[in-house]
């Protein structure tokens, strides 16, 4: 080569060891493009000014023939039409510690503060602050109170050396040492990995030294860390018929209908669609491959259709709970059994699965849609004019509306699919956040709160000089009103409260929460993980600016989420991430961005999951939200009632208007040493922070046990739970 492309000359600069011309051609064309080459000159070409290049001796030129095609050497700097505000320098946090308790200090100057060691013993000496106040139990009384669930439900003579044989003083032993027991042995077993395989629990040890002198020993890792104790990793080839609740029995008052027992009343189930699951190849299609509406948006106006497409009918599979047609009354026996992973055992015990606060089960419709998806619809969306992009957009479009018809948004261009809760949050506090938060403003969340409502907000008030604040809550966990409003001023730019405490159960107010921060000009946003499974969302009553929640907490996947924002701060807010498919046109000088609700899905999203999380939100209203929550109102107070007479346990959120959650602790028992002791009895809880140590630090807690309920759990899960408690305190555990 004798001479090079003049407006190439920025590639030899930084590329002196190129592949000489005769490197390039002895070996003929696989010698070329040689990667690390090509990388070389990429950056080259990226990294130097056309300016300084000009005037590069040609001497200096890579011999190879350029590999980036000639750039405009007067390229002006790239701009964002839809502009973004700069983001403000980070600078120290204004937020004084002047009100303490209701004020947190900014994360940034405590990066080297060790953290605060936990009491050895969680069970304090006297009862948690407050709770000698306090009413036991606490849930609610709404319109649906139960009938008097009858004691004698559970036979407590069948278990043995109850606590009336120690006066009411447990003796605190020991459980033996499990070690997993023989699947082979137990009929219908599945294998599971022994019970002290928790090896999740010990990583977050933090990492010892090899000669070190390790922490306390006597301090078990729940006491510094989080425990979730949850069923080990299990086939589920256990045998239908192993499936201890498979029909009514005379001997088991509940297995009919716990709903009658309980007195939810009745209510006519829907009519079952006359749909059925199909998967035959010739069902599988075709989505309307004609309308390819998805690919019409290549111009710089974004062109959002006003509301998505309907599932086409013919190939979705059956989507309703599968309730025999001639069912007149809810029937959470006949509910569990749409989900194949409750039919199993563990530990040679039937499932119990009472960690629904973590995350719930998933019913056979949303795992044939799953199937179903992957079988005979996927495709990337949005991006190609074939018949599967037709499908998968369809079906990906169709459960942004299943969304927007659950929470009863106004439009489809409101619904933004994210990873989960989290992610929902990390969105709005940064994309929202960082545009409309400024140095002085106020953030003001619950004292309830999971940490993914706390975290994002403190990075951004460390970030702007913004100052968080707590409303409080009383010494049931219930946010006290008067002392948030106090907290709301012109200052305050977002109220973010959680619709149910994760960790108390705590049903919060939040259309007061709501209406309050807006007479005071700031904007809210309601998480609603621990809510959407247990009770009907309306976002527009609520009058919230923003809502979120996370797929797998309503019985669809894990890796799926919402955020719900209103048109008016959608339209305002900038993206958080930049990609593909939040486009409308990029060039190298200047990118135009979609409208929303794409400005804010760079990337290929979780297409599967989304349309996954649909048929969950189909198959949940197929039941009916109002159903679920008068059924798992009644099963809460059951669950109350039932768990006061367990000796030494003491309920942690007494709230009067609770969902699902029944936190506790247990005198002589750590609350790990609980949650072993309920998953081997097959009792699956969750036992430690729950990802909220400030409100559990209210209490003087570190950790608790908590119970979670869903519509699929019932008064015989209830019951086995608090035997599981009764043995465990009466020191004679089943498993020894
Ligand atoms: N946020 C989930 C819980 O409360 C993980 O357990």
């Amino acid at each position: 080569m004798s001479s090079a492309p003049s407006n190439s000359a920025a590639f030899g600069a930084t590329a002196p060891d190129a592949p000489s011309e005769e490197t390039l051609t002895r070996h003929g064309a696989p010698a070329f493009p040689d990667p690390a080459m090509i990388a070389r000159l990429a950056n080259a070409f990226f990294q130097a000014s056309p300016q300084a290049s000009s005037s590069e001796s040609p001497a200096t030129l890579s011999p190879g023939a350029p590999i980036v095609p000639p750039m405009q050497p007067e390229a002006p700097a790239p701009s964002i039409v839809t502009s973004v505000a700069p983001y403000a320098p980070a600078r120290a946090p204004v937020g004084p510690p002047d009100v303490p308790p209701t004020t947190i200090p900014s994360i940034a100057p405590t990066p080297n503060l060790s953290a605060p060691s936990a009491p050895v013993g969680l069970q304090p000496a006297v009862p948690p602050y407050g709770l000698s106040d306090v009413p036991q139990p606490g849930a609610s009384a709404g319109a649906f109170e139960p009938g008097s669930p009858s004691a004698a439900a559970i036979d407590y003579s069948a278990i043995p050396n109850t606590l009336a044989q120690y006066g009411g003083a447990a003796p605190v032993q020991a459980p033996a040492p499990y070690g997993g027991y023989d699947p082979d042995s137990v009929p219908g077993g599945v294998k599971a990995a022994p019970v002290d395989n928790l090896y999740f629990l010990h990583e977050r040890a933090p990492a010892v030294a090899p000669g070190s002198v390790p922490a306390d020993p006597s301090l078990s890792l729940v006491d510094r860390y989080d425990a979730d104790v949850a069923p080990a990793p299990a086939t589920p080839d256990a045998a239908p018929e192993s499936f201890a609740y498979s029909g009514p029995s005379e001997a088991d008052p509940h297995r009919v209908s716990d709903a009658f027992a309980l007195g939810t009343p009745n209510v006519a189930m829907p009519e079952i669609s006359g749909q059925e699951r199909s998967f035959a190849p010739g069902a599988a299609g075709p989505a309307a491959t004609d309308s390819l509406y998805f690919l019409d948006r290549a111009g710089a106006v974004p062109a959002t259709p006003k509301t998505a497409p309907q599932e086409p009918q013919g190939y979705a599979p059956q989507l309703s709970a599968s309730a025999p047609a001639s069912r007149a009354a809810f029937d959470p026996y006949a509910v569990k059994r749409d989900f194949p992973i409750l039919q199993q055992q563990v530990h040679g015990k039937p499932l119990v699965w009472l960690d629904n606060a973590a995350t719930t089960q998933k019913p056979q419709a949303v795992i044939d849609r799953l199937a179903h998806f992957y079988e005979y619809e996927n495709s990337n969306i949005h991006r190609a004019a074939h018949a599967l992009a037709a499908r998968s957009t369809d079906a990906y479009e169709a459960a942004r509306e299943k969304v927007r018809r659950f929470l009863k948004a106004p439009s489809v261009k409101d619904i933004i699919f994210v990873r989960g809760a989290t992610e929902a949050i990390n969105l709005v506090a940064q994309a929202w956040g960082r545009r409309n938060v400024q140095a002085g403003d106020e953030i003001v969340v619950s004292w309830l709160e999971h940490h993914a409502n706390i975290v994002p907000w403190q990075q951004l008030c460390a970030e702007k000089g913004a100052r968080l604040r707590v409303a409080p809550v009383d010494d049931r966990g219930q946010i006290i009103l008067e002392e948030y409003e106090k907290l709301l001023n012109p200052k305050t730019r977002i109220v973010s409260v959680t619709q149910v405490s994760n960790a108390l159960g705590t049903v919060t107010p939040v259309r007061e929460i709501t209406a309050m921060a807006h007479r005071h000009g700031a904007r809210v946003l309601i998480d609603g993980a621990q809510s959407v499974s247990h009770m009907p969302v309306d976002v527009q009553s609520i009058g919230c600016d923003f809502f979120v929640f996370s797929g797998h907490k309503v019985f669809g996947p894990t890796g799926i989420g919402v955020v719900y924002g209103t048109d008016e701060v959608l339209a305002d807010m900038p993206p958080w991430q930049g990609g593909g498919n939040m486009i409308a046109d990029v060039t190298f000088e200047k990118t135009i961005y979609q409208g929303p609700p794409e400005r804010f899905e760079a990337g290929t999203g979780n297409i599967a999951d989304a349309v996954g999380l649909g048929a969950a939100l189909d198959y949940v209203e197929s039941i009916g939200m109002e159903i679920i929550a008068r059924y798992e109102h009644d099963l809460l107070v059951y669950a109350t009632e039932k768990m006061r007479m367990v000796p030494g346990l003491t309920f942690i959120g007494t709230a009067a208007e609770k969902a699902s959650v029944l936190s506790f602790v247990l005198d002589g028992h750590r609350t790990e040493e609980v949650g072993k002791a309920l998953d081997r009895e097959g009792i699956a809880v969750r036992a430690g922070h729950h990802c909220a140590q400030p409100i559990l630090r209210r209490f003087g807690l570190e950790a608790t046990v908590r119970p979670s309920l869903a519509f699929y759990n019932t008064c015989a899960d209830v019951d086995a739970l608090v035997a599981a408690l009764l043995r465990l305190q009466s020191g004679r555990a089943g498993f020894l």
